[in-house]
């Protein structure tokens, strides 16, 4: 269960910072969540612009973890936030391994930190979901909005109460690795990685990817890869 406490900010640097900073004072499921944040982060160390408008939370999940069993939670949280856009009719696919898209711009981004690499003892996973901005100043990203899409102003509280109620919807018996690969974008079939092109082949329930071409096949682990996809149509 997540969400029986939230703390509540109008502007800190990150709401997954905050966490790191409070871990003896937060409990299991806490969330902290943030109506702007100064300096967000994004994965593979990009920053995530955070103005007012949007959605940014953190959860604290207290786990003691394989670093195996990460990409569980990454696939929960991936499924939660396809839930909580279908209570919108925003009907958007994960693009491996856990960008939130529409038609390959991104709506939702997920940063999972954790305290190591091999025993993990916490987790702390932070959402960003774009909600009212319609302009987007991170040029990186080819992105869109709640605002964009439905053409009204969405209070990103309420998308808030949404995602928790759809995250506790979820359990052992919701088959998450099926529902992950059932929503993943089909675009997404060949990868440029290390200079090579590969077809995708596989995606395991760890995370790893499996590429193939007609001279190798590897195995890539998710968080290891920062490659440029090519999309096919
Ligand atoms: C990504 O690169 O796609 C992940 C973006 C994650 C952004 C969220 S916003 C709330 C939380 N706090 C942060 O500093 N980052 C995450």
């Amino acid at each position: 269960m997540i969400g029986s406490k939230i703390y509540c900010f109008d502007k800190i640097d990150s709401t997954n910072e905050y966490i790191k900073k409070h871990l003896s004072e937060l409990n299991n499921g806490d969330i902290v969540f943030a109506q702007e944040q100064t300096n967000g982060r994004g994965r593979h160390g990009n920053i995530w612009i955070s103005p007012i408008g949007n959605l940014y939370f953190s959860f604290y999940l207290k786990e003691e973890l394989l670093h195996n069993q990460l990409f569980y939670y990454l696939m929960k949280s991936s499924i939660a936030v396809i839930n909580t856009l279908k209570k919108y009719n925003i009907n958007a696919k994960i693009k491996y391994p856990n960008d939130i898209i529409i038609d390959r711009k991104k709506i939702a981004g997920i940063l999972i930190e954790s305290n190591g690499y091999q025993k993990i003892e916490y987790l702390i996973i932070g959402i960003g979901i774009n909600i009212n901005e319609t302009i987007f100043r991170d040029l990186k990203y080819n992105a869109i909005s709640f605002k964009n899409l439905l053409e009204k102003e969405v209070d990103p509280k309420d998308v808030l109460n949404l995602f928790i109620q759809s995250y506790n919807e979820l359990n052992e018996d919701s088959r998450i690795y099926e529902l992950y690969i059932k929503n993943l974008n089909l675009y997404q079939k060949r990868v440029k990685y290390m200079d090579k092109i590969y077809e995708v082949h596989q995606i395991l329930k760890n995370g790893k990817i499996l590429l193939k071409n007609n001279k190798n096949t590897i195995l890539v682990d998710y968080n290891k890869l920062s490659f440029s996809e090519i999309y096919d149509k």
